[in-house]
C-alpha cells in the first residue's frame, strides 16, 4: 500500500504534487519522494518518514513553467524505510514511482546486473526503470521501451516513469493496484492512487483497468490493453477528500474490512509459489536447532498467535506456546536457546511485546517478529521479520491487520513444514491452493452484509455475548468479543466451547447472545452438542455455519469448504461486520472507541 501521484501543467508542480501526497499518506508514511521534470531537466527529492521532512526540504524549490513531475508515498514492502530505498528511483535519465510488488524482480536484477547496471536499492521497483533504459537502448523508441518492460514485468503494480529522452510525457501503467487519471478544463493532466489525491483539481477521471498501459502529455491521454488503444471512459469527478479517504465507506474500519481481499494478496504475493513457500527475508538455517516456538502479544495480536500454534504444531509438527507479553514480562520465564521467540504486532511499538522481545533477546534466544511497520522498534531489534503487508490500518479496531498476521503465520508454518519435512508434496500443494483462494473468501457480498445490518438490531440489549468455537475457532472467537467489546461497549467473552459447561452456562438464559462459530472442517458435532446445551437452556443463539442448525435463533450459512482455514477467514469476516453494525447503531464512534488508543506505548 503506498500511494502515488503525477502531474503535467503549468502549475507548481512541487505544491500539486504534495498536495497530491498529503492526501494519499493514509496508505504509508515510510517515505517520500518527487522527481520533476523542467526544462530537460530532472531534479529530485526525497526523505524518509512522514511527507512533512519533504516538505521541509523541498521548501526553496519550486517551478514556473511548463512541466511535469511524479510523486511517492511508501508503506516498505522490500527494504527497508531508508532514503535509497525510497521513490521515485532513477536510472541513467529516467525516474520511476511504483505501488505494488514485481514478483519477477530478482530473475530481472540478475540479468540486468549481468548487463552492467548498478543497483542502488534493494527494492523490487528500480528494475523498472533500468529495464526501460535497456528496452529504450534496443528499440530507440520510448513508448515502445516503456510497452516492452510492463510486458516483462510479473506482479502487481502501478507505475508512473519520466524520461529525458521523452520530456513532456508521463508513461503509465496498471495491474492489481489502483490508479486513477484525470484532467481539468485546462488540459493539465493529474495521476493518483485514489480519489483523494485527485478531488479539487481534476475535473474528470478514468478508473484504469488492469493490463491498461500508455502515456499522457499536455491535454492528451491514451490508454493501450493488449497492445490495443482503448476510448476513453471519462467520468466527472465529485466527492470530498475525507470520504475519498474512505474510499466511501462509512468508517475507516469498514474499509478496511473490504480492503482485506486486495491486502492478503499483497501478503501472499511472492511469498507462495506453485510447489512451495517462500520468505526472501528469511534464512533456512536460521531455524537449525530450534525445537520449539515461543509466540508473545497482545490484544488481537495475541488472538491470530493463538489460533496458528494450532497450526504450527499440526503442519510443522513443533511445540508452540503462546503469552499475552504482560505477563510474560513478569512471570520469570524459563527460557531456553533451542526456542524461537516470535513477536506479533500490527503497530511495532507496543511496549508490554517490545520490553518481552528485550528479555528474550537478552537471554540468548533467537527472534522473529510479524509486524506491519517497517523500521519500528519490534522491527529493528528482532533478529528477522516478516511484514504482514496490511497497509496503514486507521481503525482502532484492528482487523486487516489480524487477517494478514494470520495469514503470515499459517504461510511460516508451512515453510518450517517444509524444511522440517512434515509434509508430503501433495499436501504442500493442497495448502498452497487454499492459501492462493482465501483473497476471494473474503470478499463481503452486498447481500451477507445487508442481512448482518438486518439482524444486528437483536443484538443491542441483552446482559452479554459468549463468542464460542473450538479449535482454531477458539481464538476467532476470542477475536470476535474483543471486536465486539472494543467497539460496541457490550460485555462479550470469547470461549471454548467445550468449557462452557464448566462454569459459564450457569448465565443462559433468553438474554444471554451466544454467537457460536460451527465450522464443518472441525470438531462440527461436538461444537454442535455444545450448542444444543445452550440452546436447551434458552439462550439465545446466533449460529454461524454451512451446515443448517434447526436450533438456531438465528443463522448465517457460510460456504461449505473442506479447509478450516477457509471457514476461519469467512467466519472472521462475518464476525468483524457484526462488531460493525452493532457499534453502528448504538450510534458509537467506530473507528476511534472510547478509552482505546491503535498503538499502546505504555505500560
Ligand atoms: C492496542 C490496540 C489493539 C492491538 C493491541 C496490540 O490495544 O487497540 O487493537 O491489538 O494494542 O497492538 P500491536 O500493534 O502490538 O498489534
Amino acid at each position: 500500500m503506498c500511494g502515488i501521484v503525477g502531474y503535467i501543467g503549468r502549475e507548481d508542480i512541487k505544491e500539486i504534487l504534495l498536495d497530491g501526497l498529503r492526501e494519499l499518506e493514509y496508505r504509508g508514511y515510510d517515505s517520500a519522494g518527487v522527481a520533476i521534470l523542467e526544462d530537460e531537466e530532472i531534479q529530485s527529492f526525497k526523505a524518509i518518514g512522514k511527507l512533512k521532512n519533504l516538505e521541509e526540504k523541498t521548501k526553496n524549490f519550486s517551478t514556473n513553467g511548463f512541466g511535469l513531475g511524479i510523486g511517492h508515498t511508501r508503506w516498505a514492502t522490500h527494504g527497508k524505510p531508508t532514503e535509497l530505498n525510497a521513490h521515485p528511483h532513477l536510472g541513467e535519465f529516467s525516474y520511476v514511482v511504483h505501488n505494488g510488488i514485481i514478483e519477477n524482480y530478482q530473475e530481472l536484477k540478475k540479468k540486468l546486473i549481468q548487463k552492467g547496471y548498478n543497483f542502488l536499492s534493494q527494492t523490487d521497483t528500480e528494475v523498472i526503470v533500468h529495464l526501460f533504459e535497456e528496452n529504450y537502448k534496443q528499440e530507440n523508441e520510448t513508448f515502445k521501451a516503456f510497452e516492452k518492460t510492463v510486458e516483462m514485468l510479473a506482479g502487481a503494480y502501478a507505475i508512473l516513469l519520466i524520461t529525458k529522452a521523452d520530456p513532456n510525457t508521463i508513461y503509465f501503467a496498471k495491474n492489481g493496484s489502483p490508479m486513477i487519471v484525470g484532467n481539468d478544463e485546462k488540459g493539465d493532466i493529474y495521476f493518483g492512487s485514489s480519489d483523494a489525491a485527485l478531488i479539487g483539481k481534476a475535473s474528470e477521471v478514468i478508473y484504469l483497468s488492469d493490463g491498461d498501459y500508455g502515456y499522457t502529455k499536455e491535454g492528451e491521454i491514451k490508454i493501450f490493453n493488449d497492445k490495443t488503444e482503448k476510448a476513453l471512459q471519462k467520468k466527472p469527478l465529485i466527492g470530498d477528500k475525507i470520504s475519498a479517504q474512505k474510499d466511501g465507506y462509512r468508517f475507516f474500519m469498514e474499509k478496511e474490512i473490504y480492503e482485506q481481499s486486495e491486502v492478503l494478496g499483497d501478503t501472499i504475493m511472492g511469498r507462495v509459489l506453485d510447489e512451495k513457500i517462500k520468505f526472501d527475508e528469511l534464512d533456512e538455517n536460521f531455524f537449525e536447532g530450534i525445537n520449539q516456538i515461543q509466540f508473545c502479544a497482545c490484544g488481537t495480536s495475541y488472538n491470530s498467535a493463538l489460533a496458528c500454534s494450532y497450526l504450527f504444531e499440526r503442519q510443522a509438527k513443533i511445540k508452540s506456546f503462546v503469552e499475552i507479553a504482560s505477563e510474560f514480562r513478569y512471570k520469570e520465564p524459563l527460557l531456553s536457546k533451542d526456542t524461537l521467540f516470535v513477536v506479533i504486532s500490527q503497530s511495532g511499538e507496543t511496549a508490554d511485546t517490545l520490553e518481552a522481545l528485550k528479555m528474550a533477546k537478552k537471554a540468548g534466544l533467537k527472534t522473529l517478529a510479524i509486524c506491519n511497520v517497517d523500521n519500528s522498534s519490534i522491527v529493528r531489534i528482532s533478529d528477522y521479520t516478516l511484514l504482514t503487508r496490511a497497509g496503514i490500518e486507521k481503525g482502532v479496531a484492528s482487523t486487516k491487520a489480524f487477517a494478514t498476521q494470520v495469514m503470515v503465520m499459517w504461510m511460516l508454518a508451512l515453510y518450517l513444514a517444509q524444511i522440517r519435512n512434515t509434509m508430503s508434496a501433495e499436501e504442500l500443494k493442497a495448502e498452497i491452493s487454499t492459501i492462493r483462494h482465501i483473497p476471494k473468501t473474503v470478499i463481503v457480498e452486498d447481500s451477507l452484509h445487508e442481512k448482518i445490518k438486518r439482524l444486528s438490531k437483536r443484538y443491542l440489549h441483552g446482559h452479554g455475548f459468549f463468542f464460542i468455537g473450538r479449535d482454531l475457532f477458539y481464538p476467532l472467537a476470542l477475536e470476535g468479543a474483543l471486536k465486539l467489546k472494543e467497539i460496541s461497549y457490550l460485555h462479550a467473552e470469547g470461549y471454548p466451547a467445550g468449557e462452557m459447561k464448566h462454569g459459564p452456562i450457569a448465565l443462559a438464559d433468553s438474554e444471554l447472545f451466544t454467537i457460536a462459530l460451527m465450522p464443518k472442517s472441525v470438531h462440527y458435532d461436538k461444537i454442535k452438542s455444545n450448542v444444543e446445551e445452550l440452546s436447551a437452556r434458552d439462550a439465545t443463539i446466533l449460529a454461524i455455519s454451512p451446515l443448517e442448525f434447526d436450533l438456531a435463533d438465528d443463522f448465517i450459512k457460510t460456504n461449505y469448504s473442506d479447509h478450516p482455514m477457509s471457514e476461519f477467514f469467512e467466519m472472521m469476516v462475518i464476525t468483524q461486520l457484526l462488531a460493525l453494525e452493532i457499534s453502528v447503531r448504538l450510534g458509537n464512534d467506530v473507528d476511534m472507541p472510547r478509552n482505546l488508543a491503535k498503538s499502546v506505548t505504555v505500560e
